[in-house]
C-alpha cells in the first residue's frame, strides 16, 4: 500500500501546489490546502516529524498581464496578491511551516542551479518553438490536441484560447526521458493516484513525447536563463522547483534536505498532474535528483452543479463559506463528502446536512450527552469503571481499532474512507447509549452507570484525538472539557485511558446546528 513503508517514524513533507496570484484564492485553492493540512496535522499526531509547505506562483505571462491589468508593475501586484493566500492560510487554521513565493531570493537561486546541472547534464540545447501557447493554463498544446471554437478561435482541452507563438527557446529533452520514466513508473506502482490517473499518464507518456520548450523571450516577468538573459524560465519549471528550494537545493548536504527529500506527497488538482507526474520526474532525474515518492490528483468541485466560474458568478469565497457555516464544519464537509480524487458538487443542502446530521446530531450529541451525564451524576468527575462487560470491550476496542485504519487510509489519501471509520464508531457509541440507558441505570445499577458512562466518557476522548486533524477546534473543546492536558492529545494519549477521579468542566455543546433563516422567521 502507499505510503506504507512511512508508518514508523519517519519526517514526512508534504506540498500543496503553488497558487498563481492572478485571481483571489477561491474554493479550488482551499481545497487542495486543506487536505494537506489535514495530512500534516495526522501526521504530527502520529508523531512523526512533519514539513508542510504552501506558497505562490508569481512568474510568468498570466500573472504579468494581470498585473498590467490592474495598471501596476508585478513585484508591486505580486506581494498584494501573494498576501490574500497568506492571510487565507490563517483564516482557515492552515498548519504550513513554511510558505514559499517564487520571486524569492532563495527561489531565483535554486531554479537556476537547477538549470546550470541540466545544462551541465547535456539536456538542454537552444532552437526556436513554433507552435500554440495557452496563457491560461501557462501550457504548450500541439496542433492534435485543440478543438476549433465557434468563435474560428482554437482552444485547449482545458478550455483554454490558445494562441501562435514564435520565438527562441531552450529546449529540455524530455523525447529522451519516455522509457526511463516508464521504468520509473513500473518500479514505483503508488508514484501516481489514484489508480486511474496513474493509468492516464502512464499512456499519455507511452503515446509519445516531445521535446519541451522551457524558455520563452516575448516576455520578461520570469527568472533570468543562467548565461542567457534574453531568456526567462518557463514558469512550470521554474514553479515546480519551489519543492525543492524551500528544503534547501542546491545545497543537497543541507539538513532540511537530506531529511524531507524526497518528498512524500506532492497534492495536486486532476488538472495539473501532467506537470507533476511526467515533466517534474523527467527533470529530477535528469538533474540527477531523486523524484518525489507520491503525486495524488484531486477532482473538481462544482457549485449548486455548475461549473464554478467568474462569469457564471459561482464562484465560492472561502472567507464567506466558514462566515456561514464555520471552519470545522466546512473542513468535515469537504473531506467527507466527495470520495477523494472524485470530482464533487458544493450545495448548501448537502453542506448543512453533513453539518447538521454527521456533528451536530452524531458526533455533538454523544459527547454533549456523555458529558453532561458525567457532569451530573458523577459528581462533575470521571467515575471509576467497575468490571467491564463484553459489550463494554468491544465498544472500546472498536475506538482503538480506528488509528490504524486511520493510518492506512490516510497513506492512500481515502479522506473519505477515514472520516467513516472514525462516524462508524460515533454511531456504535451512540447505539450503546441506547441500549445501556445509562439514565435508567441511575437509578438500579449506579456501579454499572459508572462503568458505562466511564467506557463512554473514554470513546469520547478518543474520537476527539482522532478528529483534531480534520476540525481544529471542537475537538480541542472537548478534550478542554474533559480536562485533558495540551500534552496529552496525540497517539501517545490514546493508550493512556482516562484517569478516574479528573474534573470535567459543565459541557457545552461544541457543533451548532444551522438553522435555515426561513424557519427562524417562521417560529
Ligand atoms: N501555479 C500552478 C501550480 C504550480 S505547482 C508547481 C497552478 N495554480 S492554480 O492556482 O491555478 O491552481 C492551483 C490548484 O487549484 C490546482 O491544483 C487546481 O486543480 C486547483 N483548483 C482550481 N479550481 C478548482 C476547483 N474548482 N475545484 C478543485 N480544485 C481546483 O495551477
Amino acid at each position: 500500500m502507499a505510503g506504507a513503508e512511512n508508518l514508523g517514524k519517519a519526517p514526512y513533507y508534504i506540498t500543496t501546489p503553488i497558487y498563481y496570484v492572478n485571481d483571489k484564492p477561491h474554493i479550488g485553492h482551499v481545497y487542495t490546502t486543506l487536505a494537506c493540512d489535514v495530512l500534516a496535522r495526522f501526521m504530527r499526531l502520529d508523531r512523526r516529524e512533519v514539513f508542510f509547505l504552501t506558497g505562490t506562483d508569481e512568474h510568468g505571462q498570466k500573472v504579468e498581464r494581470s498585473a498590467l491589468a490592474q495598471g501596476m508593475e508585478p513585484q508591486a501586484f505580486t506581494d498584494v496578491m501573494s498576501g490574500n493566500f497568506h492571510d487565507l492560510s490563517a483564516a482557515w487554521q492552515f498548519s504550513n511551516d513554511d510558505f514559499i513565493r517564487t520571486t524569492e531570493a532563495r527561489h531565483v537561486k535554486a531554479a537556476q542551479a537547477l538549470w546550470r546541472k541540466l545544462q551541465e547534464n547535456g539536456e538542454i540545447y537552444l532552437s526556436s518553438y513554433a507552435g500554440w501557447y495557452a496563457v491560461r493554463d501557462e501550457a504548450f498544446y500541439a496542433e492534435d490536441e485543440l478543438a476549433q471554437g465557434e468563435d474560428g478561435r482554437k482552444y485547449a482541452p482545458s478550455g483554454a484560447p490558445v494562441d501562435w507563438v514564435e520565438e527562441p527557446s531552450y529546449f529540455f529533452r524530455l523525447s529522451a526521458w519516455q522509457d526511463r520514466l516508464l521504468d520509473f513508473y513500473r518500479t514505483n506502482p503508488d508514484f501516481v493516484g489514484p489508480e486511474g490517473r496513474r493509468n492516464e499518464v502512464v499512456s499519455f507518456v507511452k503515446s509519445g513525447l516531445r521535446d519541451l520548450s522551457i524558455s520563452r523571450t516575448t516576455f520578461k516577468w520570469g527568472i533570468p536563463v543562467p548565461g542567457d538573459p534574453d531568456h526567462v524560465m518557463y514558469v512550470w519549471l521554474d514553479a515546480l522547483t519551489n519543492y525543492i528550494t524551500a528544503v534547501g537545493y542546491p545545497d543537497e548536504n543541507a539538513e532540511s534536505y537530506r531529511k524531507f527529500w524526497p518528498a512524500d506527497l506532492h497534492m495536486v488538482g486532476k488538472d495539473i498532474l501532467r506537470f507533476h507526474a511526467v515533466y517534474w520526474p523527467a527533470f529530477l532525474m535528469a538533474a540527477g535528483v531523486e523524484p518525489p515518492k507520491r503525486v495524488f490528483a484531486h477532482g473538481w468541485w462544482t457549485s449548486e452543479g455548475q461549473k464554478i466560474s467568474k462569469s457564471v458568478g459561482n464562484v465560492i469565497d472561502p472567507y464567506e463559506l466558514i462566515d456561514t457555516y464555520g471552519l470545522d464544519q466546512v473542513r468535515y464537509f469537504l473531506l467527507r463528502e466527495v470520495p477523494f480524487g472524485n470530482d464533487g458538487d458544493f450545495s448548501h443542502r448537502a453542506m448543512v446536512s453533513r453539518m447538521n446530521n454527521d456533528l451536530a446530531n452524531d458526533f455533538g450529541n454523544l459527547a454533549q450527552r456523555v458529558l453532561s451525564m458525567v457532569h451530573k451524576n458523577c459528581d462533575g468527575r470521571i467515575p471509576e469503571p467497575g468490571r467491564l462487560m463484553a459489550s463494554d470491550e468491544s465498544m472500546l476496542a472498536a475506538a482503538t481499532a480506528v488509528l490504524p485504519k486511520l493510518r492506512s487510509e490516510l497513506a492512500v489519501q481515502a479522506f473519505h474512507r477515514a472520516l467513516e471509520a472514525i462516524w462508524t464508531v460515533v454511531g456504535q457509541a451512540n447505539r450503546y447509549v441506547d441500549e445501556m440507558a445509562p439514565w435508567a441505570l441511575r437509578k438500579t445499577d449506579k456501579a454499572r452507570m459508572e462503568t458505562v458512562l466511564f467506557v463512554l466518557a473514554e470513546v469520547v476522548r478518543q474520537l476527539a484525538i482522532l478528529t483534531q486533524p480534520f476540525m481544529p477546534n471542537a475537538p480541542a473543546k472537548l478534550l478542554d472539557q474533559m480536562g485533558q492536558p495540551q500534552e496529552a492529545r496525540d497517539v501517545a494519549a490514546l493508550d493512556q485511558p482516562l484517569e478516574p477521579g479528573r474534573a470535567i468542566e459543565r459541557p457545552q455543546g461544541v457543533f451548532p446546528r444551522y438553522v435555515e433563516e426561513a424557519k427562524q422567521d417562521a417560529s
